[in-house]
């Protein structure tokens, strides 16, 4: 199983409560790689000194969370360079007239042509990101690759790709085929509550981040968008902004939401309460991860041995679609 993660972006309640939390819950049972994906990340980073600095900011993320180095494997992907080598070999096998119909490079260079200050520039790594993306699928024989819908088209054209190179040169790579993770909570903004919190939202004020002070988090819970008739019970359709609370609330305290719903008569406590129970949440995942980053040589050396443990599978695939492929050997 290999999943994997962008370091834009500070990690947010809906990312720990919606994926994170199954990470580590399923991390005893499967054979889980998980990449932080800076090469990815790099299709729109401009700046200097960010890159390695949110690598290093999402790693202590994932170790704060509870991911252990010793049972799933952890690693960056610029440090297994058999991500770039498979990666040409991918655009190779894919065709111009597939990569023009993802949707995840119409709606990102449409976003960028919108906004003035990223206008002019689309870097031809956004077109054939999906390339990429399929060879770090398949470089770890991948069976199953937790995604959400919108990745959906980048899993199919990972298969198709995998089909072509089998087809052209034998039996080289597992297809791998995109599960529906298991159900996390559902986590909306608390500002708009019709919409999926999200790193691309509008403001911050509806989004709960993991790092946020104890202070941040009552305030954003205090002003969160409910309705204005005053019962409190879970229903999605009809009171969204109220169904999000206590789904945050049974999230963290581990009740059903409908039945949290009954212990409340009025919004402010359950606001209240919803926000103490994030807090409480967050406490030791904060700790953990403050501890973490003091420690940046300590972290390196955790990536450093999840890179290992990553090349010594990927190393055998890449040699083997080398070989597939007629290269002649170094
Ligand atoms: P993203 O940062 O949007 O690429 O999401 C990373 C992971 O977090 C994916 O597995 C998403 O399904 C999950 N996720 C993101 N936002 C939410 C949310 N608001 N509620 C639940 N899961 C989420
Ligand atoms: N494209 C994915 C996203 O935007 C990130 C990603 C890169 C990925 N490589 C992957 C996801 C391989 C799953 C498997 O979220």
């Amino acid at each position: 199983m290999l999943s994997c993660i962008q370091p834009t972006g500070d990690v947010h309640l809906g990312n720990y409560l919606g994926a994170l939390r199954n990470w580590v819950a399923g991390q005893h049972e499967n054979d889980a790689f998980h990449g932080i994906v800076d090469l990815h990340a790099l299709t729109i980073t401009e700046a200097p000194d960010v890159l390695g600095q949110a690598t290093l900011q999402l790693a202590a993320m994932l170790f704060a969370v509870g991911l252990d180095p010793d049972e799933a494997t952890i690693f960056v992907q610029s440090h297994v360079p058999e991500h770039s080598q498979l990666g040409w070999m991918m655009e190779c096998t894919v065709s111009y007239g597939e990569l023009t119909r993802m949707t995840q490079f119409k709606d990102k260079s449409a976003k960028r042509q919108e906004n003035t200050s990223t206008a002019e520039f689309i870097s031809a790594g956004l077109f054939t990101y999906p390339a990429l993306q399929a060879a770090d699928i398949l470089l770890y024989d991948t069976d199953e690759v937790p995604v959400g819908e919108d990745q959906r088209q980048h899993i199919e054209i990972t298969r198709d790709i995998a089909i072509r190179f089998n087809h052209r040169f034998g039996d080289t790579f597992v297809l791998p085929k995109a599960v529906t993770p298991k159900a996390g909570a559902r986590v909306m903004d608390l500002q708009d509550p019709t919409s999926k919190m999200s790193k691309s939202a509008n403001t911050d004020s509806g989004l709960v981040y993991l790092l946020d002070e104890p202070a941040a988090v009552r305030k954003k819970f205090k002003r969160a968008v409910t309705d204005s008739d005053s019962e409190v019970r879970f229903d999605r359709a009809e009171k969204p902004g109220v169904s999000n609370l206590l789904e945050i609330l049974a999230a963290c305290t581990g009740g059903a939401p409908e039945a949290l719903a009954a212990g409340y008569t009025q919004y402010g406590p359950l606001k209240a309460d919803a926000g103490e129970a994030v807090i409480e949440l967050l406490q030791p995942i904060q700790a953990r991860y403050h501890e973490l980053m003091t420690d940046r040589g300590e972290l390196q050396s955790l990536l450093r041995k999840g890179a290992g443990k990553a090349r010594e599978v990927a190393a055998v695939t890449l040699a083997r679609a080398q070989a597939a492929a007629g290269m002649l050997p170094a």
